[in-house]
């Protein structure tokens, strides 16, 4: 019988989703549910997904590879969509195609499927990379395919035997890893309208963070966060930790419209309390070692990087092309920053580094100055020299300044 491996999260889309690609496409459904760092409980997942009807049923915790291998090189481009977004889902999405292909290739099957829905970008993401890493194996969507409603999907649930979340459903769409949550559809979907409180699951309202502000030291080495408040933690930690301290004081609610790749435009909430403290204190430390041209271009290939990262193509060239470039920029990197976190606000306080390009006896208007001032007049002669001329031979009519 054919095999097919199922992305699979426990929720009720992707519990349909196995009984369907049975009684439709009569497949043999293995599922894989991956850790990155989202409060599932991957033992009762996985007797779930064998309950309705998985052959297998697969868990891997990837949060350690999450974070080096996908959120580091993240931040270490500055990449954040359209300026905004921290990329949480759009980072997770190729990590997760790798796994589904390194099961597949396990298990013989060859076909992937997964649960996004037509309208998103996640389904381009799961193809994408699927396709790159493993051409071979055929994608499919069941969710985009079965056309059913949601009052059809939930008969269809109760007529085989899968369990419905009880309670009230939430009126939302979430994602969730260690990187950050997004929130969508409802109320949301009204552009005007200040998100409710319920929106928020990790963050508390900056209005209700404490009242004292928290402190807090960042510091990198070559790029790398590697210490928190003086004490050196392992990447995963280190966020988990960060995590905490800033979702307790508000900080990390983001309000975007956002353009799709699929072209058309939505509002998108997100909660990325680590991921804003961590972009905030990476690009301080850049700003004291990274000399005013490589800033330059890197804030040049910062855009780019955001979109392929965003659009699905991980695993493509110009992505691996452009890490290159990134870890190479990182070398000098090192040194830490200092923040303050109040009432939903992460502000950059201080920052230092052994390899800093700042020197304040250049920059100082204090004593011990050491800037050479008799260069400034020569410098400036020779930098005004082209309007000069311009002034000469072409524009001092136009430019000139008339006695009034
Ligand atoms: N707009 C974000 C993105 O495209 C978040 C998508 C959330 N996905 C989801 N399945 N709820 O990366």
């Amino acid at each position: 019988m054919t095999k097919v491996v199922l992305a699979y999260s426990g929720g009720l889309d992707t519990s349909v989703a196995v009984r369907w690609l049975m009684d439709h496409y009569d497949l043999e459904v293995i599922t894989l549910t991956v850790d990155l760092g989202g409060e599932i409980d991957l033992e009762a997942t996985r007797q779930k997904a064998l309950k309705v009807g998985a052959v297998e049923a697969h868990v891997v915790d990837a949060r350690e590879e999450f974070v080096k291998d996908f959120v580091l090189p993240a931040l270490q481009a500055d990449a954040l969509y359209e300026g905004i977004y921290p990329l949480a889902t759009a980072l997770a999405r190729p990590l997760i195609a790798q796994k589904m292909v390194e099961v597949a290739r396990r298990t013989g099957a060859s076909l992937i499927a997964h649960g996004c829905t037509g309208k998103g970008n996640d389904q381009v993401r799961f193809d994408v990379a699927t396709t790159a890493l493993a051409p071979d194996l055929k994608v499919i969507a069941p969710i985009r395919e079965w056309k059913m409603s949601r009052e059809e999907e939930i008969e269809y649930a109760q007529k085989h035997d899968i369990e419905i979340p009880v309670g009230k459903a939430s009126p939302y769409s979430t994602d969730e890893n260690l990187w950050g949550r997004s929130i969508e559809c409802g109320i949301l979907e009204d552009a005007n309208q200040e998100p409710p409180d319920d929106a928020y699951a990790w963050t508390v309202s900056p209005q209700a963070a404490p009242d004292e502000p928290c402190y807090l030291e960042i510091g990198f080495e070559a790029g790398v966060p590697v210490a928190l408040n003086g004490k050196r933690l392992d990447l995963l930690p280190l966020v988990e930790e960060l995590h905490r301290l800033a979702r307790e004081n508000g900080v990390g609610r983001i309000d975007a419209i956002e353009n799709r790749l699929i072209g058309l435009k939505s509002r998108e909430i997100y909660e990325a309390p680590a991921a804003v403290v961590l972009h905030a204190a990476h690009r301080a430390v850049e700003d004291m070692t990274l000399a005013r041209d490589s800033l330059r271009f890197k804030e040049s290939v910062r855009p780019t990087y955001a979109d392929l990262i965003y659009n699905g193509l991980w695993f493509g060239a110009l992505r691996r092309d452009l890490a290159a470039y990134v870890t190479s920029s990182q070398q000098h990197v090192t040194g830490s920053a200092r923040l303050k976190l109040y009432k939903g606000s992460a502000t950059v306080v201080g920052r230092q580094s052994p390899y800093s390009l700042y020197e304040r006896d250049l920059a100082t208007y204090g004593g011990g100055d050491i800037f050479d001032y008799s260069a400034a007049e020569g410098f400036i002669a020779l930098w005004g020299l082209p309007l000069r001329t311009e002034a000469r031979n072409q524009t001092a009519k136009e430019l000139e300044v008339m006695p009034a």
